[in-house]
């Protein structure tokens, strides 16, 4: 099954990209965006949640109106820098659990190390969404993917702020069932494996690290 690639071009989301990027922004300034643009990210991305008819009375007489069809989801950020976008997507979806999966790439080989994963205990039963900023050569987001494939979720949705050609398609090739939604497509990577132009080290400007 090959599903849908989505770049976000809403002007707030283009907008706070562009003061995302620039390498003057400070530490709190970069964390509230990752939250804002992760917000937002999110109200784009749950558009395709079912809805059923409800019947509400208002003040005046009896509205039908329509509510959520009783979906689960969950977020599963990438520890560390995935961290940085669950706040803003809770503001949305209060009700979603919160999974978290532990992977650093190593400097050398570029290859994911997983340190860490703890998923809800229904996840069966939940749409997940997969947060973390960067994609560059995809091998986390695709162990990620791997690791929560494992438990069955009802579905999985990547959210990341920046991609770069290079995991867009690996992650495409590994998931092919998986729906992907940027922010922004850059260039390319860099020989260090970082997005250009990209934003740097998305962990270090969330935590203030470096
Ligand atoms: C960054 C980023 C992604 C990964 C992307 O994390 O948050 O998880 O790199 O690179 P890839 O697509 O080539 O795998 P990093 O490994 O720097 O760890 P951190 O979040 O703990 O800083
Ligand atoms: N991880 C980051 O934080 N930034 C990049 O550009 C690539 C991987």
């Amino acid at each position: 099954m090959s599903r849908k690639v989505v770049v976000m071009d809403h002007p707030l989301i283009q907008h706070k990209l562009s003061i995302l990027r620039d390498v003057e922004t400070s530490t709190k300034e970069f964390r509230d965006l990752v939250n804002e643009i992760a917000m937002l990210m999110v109200y784009d991305a749950t558009r395709d949640l079912t809805l059923k008819d409800k019947k509400v009375t208002t003040p005046c007489g009896v509205a039908d109106c329509k509510v959520i069809a009783g979906r689960k989801l969950a977020f599963v950020p990438i520890l560390r820098a995935g961290l940085g976008m669950v706040e803003g997507a809770l503001r949305l979806v209060p009700a979603a659990r919160v999974g978290h999966i532990g992977l650093y790439r190593d400097e050398k080989t570029l290859t994911p190390v997983e340190y860490y994963c703890k998923l809800p205990k229904d996840i069966e039963e939940r749409d997940v969404f997969v947060v973390d900023p960067m994609l560059a050569t995809g091998g986390s987001a695709i162990d990620a993917i791997a690791q929560i494939k494992l438990r069955n979720p009802r579905s999985i949705k990547f959210l990341c702020i920046i991609a770069a050609p290079e995991g867009l398609e690996a992650l495409k090739k590994a998931h092919p069932d998986v729906d992907i939604f940027c922010a922004g497509m850059d260039e390319k990577l860099n020989e260090n494996g970082y997005i250009v132009p990209g934003l740097g080290d998305a962990g270090d400007r969330i935590f203030g690290t470096k």
